[in-house]
């Protein structure tokens, strides 16, 4: 195994938990073997959906989840809630460039709370508005499908734009995460660790896969990513 596969981190999107049972649904896939809870943040105004907000990273937290939470802000105006989760405990904070009038301030004021800070591009939003700031950013987070909605299909040309985006990365020589999101599965996830991913968003690849014999088990589906990437 190399130095990058050690790395690798699954994080699954608990868009497609049951949420009437979530701190128990986070426990359960974190003993499974998970790595990060991705936390899908929408408004109803940037993307054409309305999910979870603060509150809920908060309760997660007073319940006792210590992983990080990678908190994508799918919300337009942005710095508001970027406070508000702060607060709430978020580890990471991503935030779509297009929602955000002043993107280096929102970066800064990310870092300023003591969370890692990103840039989430949608599938035809292009890497420049990277240019200025990389020396800002922590985590790099490509969207595989348009934003709003779990399960979907892999758009297959985000593989090109995951080789140029790690090309930045290596040409910065800065520790910076590239994270896909949308429509990952066990079957593309080798291509996708291939083509420079190294923190994999899962949300209907996961929860819509328990164990047979305990339905609030995900080590099978989570063993079975661990395997693809090993051998990607
Ligand atoms: C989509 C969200 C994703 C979503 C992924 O807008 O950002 O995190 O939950 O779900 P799957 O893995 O089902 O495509
Ligand atoms: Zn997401």
């Amino acid at each position: 195994m190399s130095d990058r596969t050690l790395d690798f981190k699954i994080a699954p999107s608990i868009l497609s938990a049951d949420f009437a049972r979530l701190g128990q649904e986070v426990d359960d896939v974190l003993a499974s073997g998970a790595d990060i809870v991705h936390f899908d943040v929408m408004d109803n105004h940037y993307v054409p959906n309305l999910t979870i907000g603060p509150m809920v990273c908060e309760a997660l937290r007073n319940h006792g989840v210590t992983a990080p939470i990678d908190a994508h802000l799918m919300v337009k105006p942005v710095d508001r809630l970027i406070g508000d989760f702060i607060d709430a405990g978020a580890s990471y904070i991503t935030f779509h460039p297009e929602a955000s009038e002043h993107i280096d301030r929102s970066l800064q004021m990310i870092r300023d709370g003591g969370c890692k800070s990103g840039l989430v591009f949608n599938p035809a939003t292009p890497l420049t508005f990277l240019d200025y700031v990389m020396d800002k950013v922590d985590m790099i987070l490509l969207m595989s499908v348009n934003p709003g909605f779990g399960g979907q299909s892999f758009i297959p040309w985000t593989l090109g734009k995951l080789r140029e985006a790690r090309e930045r990365i290596e040409a910065s020589g800065r520790d910076i995460r590239l994270e896909i999101d949308g429509g990952v599965n066990i079957d593309n996830l080798r291509d996708i660790a291939q083509a420079g991913a190294d923190t994999f968003v899962a949300g209907s690849a996961i929860f819509k896969a328990a164990n047979e014999q305990d339905p609030h088990r995900y080590d099978s589906v989570i063993a079975s990513m661990r395997r693809a990437l090993a051998e990607s």
